[in-house]
């Protein structure tokens, strides 16, 4: 059998009749920017994460850019964030004009922690934080770590790129942060088929500077008040999720089904399967295996000798990343970020996975010896 990584051509049934169908009534309506859809799309995202306001724009990157922003971080600002992440964390703090600072995280949850951060601001003053929540899992310490940066008035955004659905204490990961952000890159739990991202928040001031700044910083139609970007929503993309947006319920059933079986039942000694904390409800967008540097490089052969796909989210921290020297601020380090990025593995969690795929998958990982 050949499983691979990803498989995100799993439409429900009837999903791919309905998105031809609406697409053409796109087409015949001229509605390709902008447009009602966008609108229902934006609605719809709202009642689905129970966010005060949700909007659309063009990728998951530009979503942290427009949120830094619209939160008041200016040229020359530091913002600290975590080595462990994806690379466009990093890139969307320089690319703002601001300065990234890295704290590590940590080796158990592989998050950042509350005295991680504490360490952090105390150290680097930064005027922002941002925490990112990885795996379809939050950062067990969210609650903590939003009320210490409201205590200390720095402004935190959450960089949720993997966390729609995720919740926290019962309640919507991405409704409780002042601003959050998601990225609909079509691997993601809820995919578009092409780029699109979204900010979350609870702020009316940032909601509407974001409006703004993803629309060429327009207050009328050829007015500017603002220097923003075009990172607009195309409504072919918003029609395409909207559609998603029904079956993310199911899709997220899948994933975590996934992800809990493998946690139950492999039980190869050279791993250690990882997952959220209890107060966290996963997506089920990963499922987390740390082995260690040494055995990952043999065991990764095995899997591709099997036709298993397999993911390294992420391979490399940032700090160490070559693009990160010219703009890197300040560093802590213990070498944990580097240490889970060379000894962890992803198994296949993508919507619909079939249960003799996931059986297998577990049959030939615990048969697997050094
Ligand atoms: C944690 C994280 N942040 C930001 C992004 C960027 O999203 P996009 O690729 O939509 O720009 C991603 C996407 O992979 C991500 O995983």
């Amino acid at each position: 059998m050949k499983v691979p990584f990803i498989d995100i051509l799993r439409y429900e049934n009837g999903f791919y009749e309905t998105v031809c169908a609406k697409a053409s009534e796109l087409l015949k309506n001229g509605h390709f920017v902008g447009g009602p859809v966008v609108g229902q799309f934006e609605t719809a995202l709202k009642d689905y994460t129970k966010a005060s306001f949700a909007l659309g724009c063009g990728n998951g990157t530009d979503a942290i850019q427009l949120a830094l922003r619209a939160a008041g971080v200016e040229k020359n600002d530091i913002v600290i964030l975590p080595d462990m992440t994806f690379w466009a964390t990093f890139e969307s703090v320089v690319n703002v004009g601001a300065v990234p600072y890295v704290i590590d995280v940590s080796k158990e949850t592989l998050h950042l922690t509350l005295a991680s951060v504490k360490e952090g601001v105390e150290k680097f003053k930064p005027k922002a934080l941002i925490l990112v929540h990885l795996y379809g899992w939050a950062c067990p310490e969210t609650l903590e770590i939003r009320k210490y940066c409201k205590e200390q008035n720095v402004i935190l955004i959450e960089d949720g790129a993997q966390a729609i659905g995720t919740k926290i204490k019962g309640e919507s990961l991405l409704a409780g942060a002042m601003v959050s952000t998601t990225s609909f890159y079509p691997a993601k739990v809820l995919g578009a088929s092409g780029d699109a991202g979204a900010v979350f928040t609870m702020d009316q001031k940032i909601a509407d500077t974001t409006r703004i700044l993803l629309n060429h910083g327009r207050t009328g139609h050829y007015d500017h008040g603002l220097i923003g970007w075009n990172s607009r929503l195309g409504a072919y993309e918003a029609m395409f999720m909207l559609e998603s947006l029904k079956h993310l319920d199911a899709k997220l059933v899948s994933r975590r089904h996934a992800c809990e079986e493998y946690r139950k039942k492999i039980k190869n000694p050279l791993m250690r399967m990882v997952g959220p904390h209890s107060d966290v409800w996963e997506n089920g967008y990963l499922s987390v295996a740390l082995m260690t540097p040494e055995s990952r490089p043999a065991f990764i052969e095995y899997l591709k000798k099997h036709e298993i796909g397999y993911g390294t989210v992420y391979p490399g921290a940032m700090s160490m990343q070559p693009g990160a020297t010219a703009h890197l601020g300040g560093k802590i380090s213990h070498g944990h970020a580097d240490w889970i990025a060379k000894s962890v593995i992803n198994f296949p969690a993508f919507a619909y996975i079939k249960q003799d795929e996931i059986d297998f998958i577990i049959n030939t990982v615990n048969a697997y010896k050094a």
